[in-house]
């Protein structure tokens, strides 16, 4: 009966000593390692969420915007308020600087970087104009801006570059996506109608990893912005771009995520998958998760882009054959009701 009580009681004693040490590694690096963040897709659902949580813990963030902050409009970060609405609102916090720049644009993410400690990388490429022209690439242009070869690949080249340059930063977060199964259907439908944006993102991410002169955390996130995030669901994170299954997830609580990472020297050079999961399965907050993360020690594929475009161009293949054979039967029902009334 002794031995039992004081094992019990050992247990809590180490119990509690885990989450003192939890709880102080990250209070004392909150108070002390990052004096100022960038960030990059400032406007977007994401990024808008990183910018205030950062400015509520006090900490300075310099934004990267594509356009001049519009004085002429009424600042507002409602779901709905527009890009210059929600800049308007940022630029009006303290501690929040804007920079005019586009992440394809090295001078502009060298003056962005310059005297910062850390990058949120939360930007992606844009979604495209319409929903056909990405299957057929001889009508894409992959040097053009909004090209995700540029948005999540170069861009990514480009904030390493000023990284490197820069005298403090160290630290670049990522936020990009499951990528590493090009013949799932979720890669092959963003592949095929969204100009391989999955597949670039997947090379940025090995661009980062194969730096070994700075930190970087890839983050990869569930499902985000829909509103259907599982009752009781608690958080999860698999290191080592390990397999989580895909679940929605808040932009706030990824936002979260990526600032918190950057507390724990353990999160740096890993690659995260972060999903939610049914309560008992996880954690209520990041901090015990992030504080068992190790740096990535597998070996992960170099490039993935032949295994992304062979797969995506079958997926179109697939698309057009169904359409024509569509299109076959409904012509040929036509003619035979036309055949029927004019008989
Ligand atoms: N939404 C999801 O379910 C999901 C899931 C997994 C991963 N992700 C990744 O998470 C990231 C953020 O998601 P989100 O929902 O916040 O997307 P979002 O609302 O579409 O925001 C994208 C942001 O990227 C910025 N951007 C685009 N091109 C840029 C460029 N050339 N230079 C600088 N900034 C540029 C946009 O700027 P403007 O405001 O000026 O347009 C916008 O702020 C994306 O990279 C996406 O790939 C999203």
């Amino acid at each position: 009966f002794h031995t039992k009580r004081n094992m019990r009681k050992s247990l809590s004693f180490a119990r509690i000593l885990t989450a003192t040490a939890l709880i102080l590694q990250g209070s004392l690096a909150m108070s002390t390692a990052v004096k100022k963040v960038a960030v990059i897709g400032t406007t977007g659902r994401l990024g808008r969420q990183a910018v205030l949580q950062l400015n509520e813990n006090n900490v300075p963030a310099r934004c990267l915007l594509r356009h001049e902050v519009d004085k002429s409009v009424k600042p507002s970060i409602d779901k709905d308020a527009s890009s210059a609405e929600v800049a308007a609102y940022l630029a009006s916090l303290p501690n929040v600087e804007m920079i005019k720049g586009d992440v394809t644009d090295e001078a502009s993410v060298m003056e962005l970087v310059d005297g910062c400690d850390a990058v949120l990388a939360l930007h992606g490429a844009p979604r495209p104009s319409s929903f056909w022209k990405p299957l057929f690439p001889f009508l894409n242009d992959d040097s053009d801006t909004s090209h995700p070869r540029m948005v999540n690949y170069e861009g990514v080249k480009n904030i390493i570059n000023a990284v490197r340059s820069s005298k403090n930063c160290k630290r670049i977060v990522r936020v990009t996506g499951k990528g590493e199964e090009p013949w799932s259907i979720f890669s092959i439908l963003i592949n095929m109608l969204g100009n391989m944006a999955k597949a670039w993102n997947y090379e940025g991410e090995e661009l980062l990893r194969q730096c070994t002169d700075l930190d970087y955390t890839i983050v990869r996130p569930g499902v985000m912005g829909t509103p259907n995030v599982a009752e009781g669901a608690v958080l999860a994170l698999k290191d080592n771009g390990g397999d989580l299954k895909v679940s929605p997830v808040k932009h706030e609580t990824i936002a979260s995520l990526c600032i918190e990472c950057l507390y724990y020297p353990n999160a740096a050079r890993s690659t995260l998958i972060a999903m939610n999961v049914p309560d008992g399965e996880g954690e209520k907050t990041y901090a015990p998760l992030l504080a068992k993360v190790s740096p990535d020690s597998r070996e992960f594929p170099a490039s993935m882009l032949e295994g992304h475009r062979t797969a995506a161009r079958t997926g179109a293949a697939v698309l057009f054959a169904f359409f024509a054979v569509g299109a076959s039967v409904f012509v040929s029902i036509v003619q035979s009701v036309l055949a029927l009334f004019s008989k």
